[in-house]
């Protein structure tokens, strides 16, 4: 079935992946991959941003070879792009985690895990044979974010993402419409009305209901058990990370700290001073507060402030590789994908992911060949115009 999904006259570009998650899932399913926070501003400002910025070419430059490598805290990536933390992933796709980190570690890259993933952190490290990060937030408090800090040490997890843009849930507004509160609720009431749209997506629901049905968090552990899918809300918002929380994390980690979620210099210089190796500018996807600039837009600002103290990493809007480009022109090392392998990922599992990286690095090879430039090294300022 995924192999009729992804024909390759129908999958040419990441938005085709989008069309065929849609027409795989339910709305309410789609929609909390595909929405934003609010009006939705920041998250379709961060794919416009891209559109303003224009590419400069050297022309008439023979580029035999080129080079897309790139190294992030020591790890060599075959591509520039590491696959995001995406919460609820086993939503999407039967055992989704492990098929995204099986498909990243095939690619040369690095799979992050969120904390809220449906899927011990164990076994998604064993599914790949490439570097895999843990995604941080301290649901359930912090005795129970230090017992998943150990577990993620234990498995191998190379770094820790600490996201410090989610004090709560941002406000979605799909998610309501569509129910998705009364769905992770439970109960046969609240549900009825939303039901319709799973019957109507028979290939999604077999697949869900064999997974196991309605999952909770493995890998927060409270002394009930796994944390349940209905309590993620409050959970998040008893859960503040702040800047003072850096030190026992530091503590207990006792390895490289990635900070997600810098919007300004400031922020950027105090994941510096709090002793952070590398910062994701980010906001969320625009997932969470609705009308921060697009993440392209605050990346030199950041870069700037930060200079060479910490690697600058940037996720937000990339469903191109001429975005790739655009974000190392203007001063990340690599970026993150998010919704572009999660459109893969949820319609046909790890061969949607495959082809989602295969896309990518298509087009950045082209890209780089028809602006003249050997290598991502070899980028800067000089190959886009990114005036207002
Ligand atoms: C996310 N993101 C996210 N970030 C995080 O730190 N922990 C998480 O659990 C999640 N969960 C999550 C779920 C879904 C469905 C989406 C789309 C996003 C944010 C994610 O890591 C990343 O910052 C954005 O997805 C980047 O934007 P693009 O690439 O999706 O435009």
């Amino acid at each position: 079935m995924p192999i009729r999904r992804l024909a390759p006259h129908r999958v040419v570009c990441i938005d085709d992946l989008r069309r065929a998650a849609k027409r795989r899932l339910p709305r309410v399913v789609f929609d909390y991959i595909d929405g934003g926070a609010e009006a939705e501003t920041t998250l379709g400002e961060n794919c416009r941003a891209f559109d303003r910025i224009a590419l400069r070419p050297r022309s008439a430059v023979a580029v035999p070879h080129v080079d897309i490598t790139a190294t992030v805290l020591n790890t060599r990536l075959d591509v520039p792009f590491i696959l995001a933390p995406i919460g609820s992933s086993r939503l999407f796709y039967p055992h989704a985690e492990e098929h995204a980190a099986r498909a990243a570690g095939a690619a040369g890259t690095i799979y992050t895990l969120s904390t809220l993933s449906g899927t011990r952190l164990e076994d998604v490290k064993k599914a790949t044979r490439g570097a895999a990060w843990y995604q941080l937030y301290l649901v359930g408090g912090r005795d129970v974010a230090m017992a998943a800090i150990e577990r993620a040490r234990t498995a191998g997890y190379s770094a820790l993402v600490v996201t410090i843009d989610t004090p709560v849930a941002g406000m979605r507004e799909r998610d309501i419409r569509n129910g998705m509160k009364a769905l992770v609720d439970g109960r046969l009431g609240p549900m009825l009305p939303f039901l319709p749209q799973f019957v109507a997506k028979p290939g999604w629901l077999a697949g869900f209901l064999g997974d196991g049905g309605l999952m909770n968090f493995p890998n927060v552990v409270l002394d009930k058990g796994a944390m349940p899918y209905a309590d993620v809300g409050a959970a998040l918002a008893q859960s503040v990370v702040s800047w003072a929380d850096f030190k026992w994390i530091h503590d207990v980690w006792r390895g490289p700290i990635v900070v997600k979620g810098v919007h300004t210099a400031d922020d950027g210089r105090r994941a510096v001073d709090e002793g952070a190796q590398a910062i994701i500018v980010s906001n969320h996807g625009g997932r969470q507060l609705d009308g921060v600039a697009a993440t392209i837009r605050v990346l030199p600002e950041v870069a700037t402030a930060v200079g060479n103290r910490v690697e600058v990493l940037m996720d937000g809007g990339i469903r191109r590789g001429g975005d790739i480009v655009k974000a190392i022109c203007l001063g990340a090392r690599a970026v993150l994908i998010g919704r572009a392998y999660t459109y893969g990922l949820a319609a046909a599992g790890e061969a949607g992911v495959t082809r989602a990286i295969d896309i990518l690095r298509a087009d950045l090879l082209r890209t780089m060949a028809l602006l003249g430039c050997p290598s991502l090294g070899a980028l800067d300022r000089s190959y886009v115009d990114a005036r207002p």
